[in-house]
């Protein structure tokens, strides 16, 4: 592949140079379809020449383009003058939380979110699967699959009927009904699977070798996380590139964390970040029921441990073995940041108080948030005057028998 073939229209150029192992820092070239590292087994990570682009990209071209992620294209892995498969995801609002921030007792600071539930199919999966399908359309993917706990799989289910590729997902039997019911709307053949995400993919992994489906499951490929991580790019943007103070995640597979984070790394090469700005400290946050990253990142671990009966009512955060585990807990201590975990109550009453202060729907995922902020105020973890960034990674609505008493 030539540099050339990278060019962008309009004369900018494109910096996609290809994939590093996250691990073994093995290097691959992007020409065809890639899954996880052949050497190691760990994800790969999309690697930029933010040095190239520096002069030729700035914060107002990106501005002025049309909404929707694809108007970061030069740090995003398609070639120019290929069409994305894109239905306007992204773009989604960060929001001020003043009446959530002062019961928290975070009066002198800031608390604002990013509300993911504006994207199509209701979730932030949309912005992974808009990259991950255009990457496999162009490389020659004939048929698509992954495992899913649900919001992945209808995102995947509708990216694949924009691209017209058939669609083939395992859930858990007890995922969220509607994720099943949005994606069989589109087209997707569902398959449902006593266990957690873990046993989906085991069940989906013999027949998408036999059939040639290329497997999109979290972190075995590399572009679903290009896509999360424009949410980086436009918490950057919606402050005037001086960053947060603090960013919390719900944690499931992780891409959402380490999504943001790379791309607060890729804007501090590109130089929209002053050079010396401290980046945000990266909070993971999880549930009881399941806490590998949280348990790790206490144990001083560097690698988590699955739980042996995960179990919660936040079907996102049932992830017992997430690929991309170490890299996690790098992004958590590189940062100076946190892991906490809340109980399935706690969550659900978090939710309930982000409704009730300030109508914000809220995914149970994401009603984490506001116990563990409340937790990381009060152990002075998070000081009261600080910036706080909150993702909202779904709507309430997504999982309607989740807020109907237990
Ligand atoms: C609503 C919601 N929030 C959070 C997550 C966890 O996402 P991540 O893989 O980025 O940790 C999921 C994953 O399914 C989800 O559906």
């Amino acid at each position: 592949m030539t540099k050339d073939a990278w060019r962008v229209e309009g004369g900018g150029e494109a910096a996609f140079l290809g994939l590093r192992c996250s691990a073994c820092s093995g290097f691959l070239e992007a020409d065809r379809l890639r899954g996880a590292c052949p050497d190691c087994g760990s994800p790969l990570r999309a690697e930029y020449d933010c040095g190239a682009l520096a002069g030729a990209l700035t914060p107002y071209t990106v501005a002025a383009r049309p909404r929707g992620l694809w108007r970061w294209r030069e740090l995003l892995p398609l070639p120019p003058g290929h069409d994305p498969v894109t239905f306007s995801e992204g773009d989604c609002p960060l929001l001020e939380l003043p009446e959530l921030a002062r019961d928290l007792g975070l009066g002198d600071g800031r608390l604002l979110v990013l509300d993911e539930s504006r994207n199509p199919t209701g979730s932030f999966k949309a912005r992974g699967m808009s990259v991950a399908v255009s990457m496999a359309k162009h490389l020659g993917a004939t048929a698509l699959c992954a495992p899913t706990a649900g919001n992945a799989g209808s995102a995947l289910a509708l990216y694949g009927a924009r691209a017209g590729l058939p669609v083939h997902l395992a859930m858990p039997a007890d995922a969220p009904p509607l994720a099943r019911l949005e994606a069989e709307l589109f087209g997707a053949r569902v398959r449902l699977v006593e266990g957690t995400i873990a046993d989906c993919g085991k069940a989906l992994r013999g027949e998408a070798e036999a059939k040639g489906w290329f497997d999109l499951s979290t972190l075995k490929e590399p572009y679903r996380l290009e896509g999360k991580k424009t949410m980086g790019f436009e918490i950057a943007e919606a402050l005037g590139y001086d960053l947060p103070d603090v960013v919390l995640c719900p944690t499931g597979g992780g891409t959402g964390l380490l999504g943001i984070w790379k791309a607060f790394d890729e804007l501090r090469r590109l130089g929209w970040i002053p050079e010396g700005a401290t980046l945000p400290r990266m909070v993971a946050v999880q549930t009881e029921g399941c806490a590998p990253i949280v348990r790790a990142f206490s144990a001083g671990e560097e690698e988590p441990m699955p739980p042996r009966a995960p179990r919660t009512r936040a079907a996102g955060l049932r992830v017992p073995a997430p690929a991309g585990g170490k890299w996690i807990l790098e992004v958590l201590r590189e940062s100076r940041g946190a892991a906490v975990a809340v109980s399935d109550e706690a969550l659900l009453e978090g939710a309930r108080r982000a409704a009730a202060l300030e109508g914000l729907s809220m995914a149970p995922e994401s009603g984490s948030l506001v116990p563990a902020l409340a937790r990381l105020l009060e152990e002075g973890l998070v000081r009261g005057d600080e910036c706080v960034v909150l993702v909202n990674t779904a709507g309430a609505l997504k999982t309607p028998e989740v807020w109907a008493p237990v």
